[in-house]
C-alpha cells in the first residue's frame, strides 16, 4: 500500500487533519520567509530612484488627504493587458519612498503609477477643476478648490525630516534646502540650480497650475507629472537578465 492510499485517515479524522495542515502551512510558510531574512535587500537598486522633491511631497500628502487611492492604483501589474495599458510593470523599487505606499486596491480611474508627462499640465489643471469637461463620461469629482488653496511650505522642513525617519535618504543639505526647494520648483524665474544639483535632471519645473504663488493644485500637479518618470524604461534590465 502506497503512502497516498492512506489518504483517508487523513480525511476520517479532524483532529489529525488539523494538525497536518498546521504543519503544512507552517513549512510553506517558512520556505517563503525565512529566506527574507538572509537577503541583503529585498528591494532591487534602480538606477533613477530618488527622494521626493519637497513639492512632490506635498502633492503626495495632497493626494493622500483628498482620498484620491480610493479609486485609483499606482501600481502596474506584470500581465500583458496592463503593461500594453499603463507601461512597464511597477518595480518595488519605484514605491520605495512612499509611506504609505499607494499601491491601492480600487480601480474605479485608471492605474497612476505611470501618469507622469502623459498629460500637460493644462490637461491636469482642467481635468481637477471639472473632470468631465475633458472626460465627459467620468464620475471622478471636481478638485478644483486646490487651487484657491495656498501653500507656504511652513512644515516642509519637518516633512523630509519624518520621512528621513522612516528611512527615506534625505541628506541634510536637502533638509536644510527643503523650503528654498519647495519654492523653486513652482517657479520656473527662480535660481532652481541646486534643486536640480539635489535631486537630479528628472526634476521638473514649471509654474504647473499657471496661476502667481503655490497652490496645493501646483504641488498636487508636481506630483503626479513625476510619477512613473524617475526610471528610464528604454535602459532598465531586470537583475535575473543582467
Ligand atoms: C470617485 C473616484 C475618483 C476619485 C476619488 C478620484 N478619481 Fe481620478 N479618475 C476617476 C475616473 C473614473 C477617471 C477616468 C475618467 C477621467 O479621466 O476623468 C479618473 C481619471 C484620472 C486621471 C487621468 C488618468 C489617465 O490615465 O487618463 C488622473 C490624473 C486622476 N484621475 C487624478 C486624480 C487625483 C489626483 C485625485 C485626487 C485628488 C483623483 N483622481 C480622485 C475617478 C476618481
Amino acid at each position: 500500500m502506497g503512502i497516498l492510499d492512506k489518504h483517508h485517515v487523513l480525511e476520517k479524522n479532524v483532529t489529525l487533519l488539523a494538525i497536518f495542515a498546521f504543519l503544512v502551512v507552517t513549512i510553506g510558510g517558512l520556505v517563503q520567509i525565512a529566506p527574507l531574512f538572509w537577503l541583503e535587500n529585498t528591494i532591487e537598486d534602480v538606477e533613477g530612484m530618488r527622494p521626493y522633491t519637497p513639492l512632490e511631497l506635498a502633492g503626495k500628502d495632497i493626494y493622500i488627504r483628498e482620498g484620491c487611492y480610493v479609486c485609483h492604483s499606482q501600481m502596474i501589474r506584470p500581465m500583458r493587458d496592463e503593461v500594453e495599458r499603463y507601461g512597464h510593470y511597477s518595480l518595488a523599487a519605484e514605491s520605495q519612498y512612499d509611506h504609505p505606499f499607494q499601491w491601492g486596491s480600487k480601480r474605479t480611474g485608471p492605474d497612476l503609477a505611470r501618469v507622469g508627462l502623459r498629460y500637460s499640465d493644462e490637461w491636469h489643471v482642467d481635468h481637477l477643476r471639472d473632470p468631465q469637461s475633458v472626460v465627459p463620461e467620468s464620475v471622478m469629482p471636481k478638485y478644483g478648490f486646490l487651487e484657491d488653496r495656498m501653500i507656504e511650505g511652513k512644515y516642509i522642513e519637518d516633512r523630509l525630516k519624518t520621512d528621513r525617519f522612516v528611512g527615506v535618504p534625505y541628506t541634510d543639505e536637502m533638509v536644510e534646502n527643503a523650503l528654498a526647494d519647495f519654492k523653486a520648483q513652482a517657479d520656473p524665474d527662480s535660481d532652481y540650480d541646486g534643486l536640480i544639483e539635489r535631486y537630479g535632471e528628472t526634476v521638473q519645473v514649471r509654474n504647473f497650475d499657471g496661476a502667481a504663488g503655490i497652490s496645493e493644485a501646483d504641488a498636487l500637479i508636481a506630483y503626479l507629472q513625476m510619477l512613473g518618470t524617475l526610471v528610464d524604461f528604454s535602459t532598465f534590465t531586470p537583475v535575473a537578465s543582467r
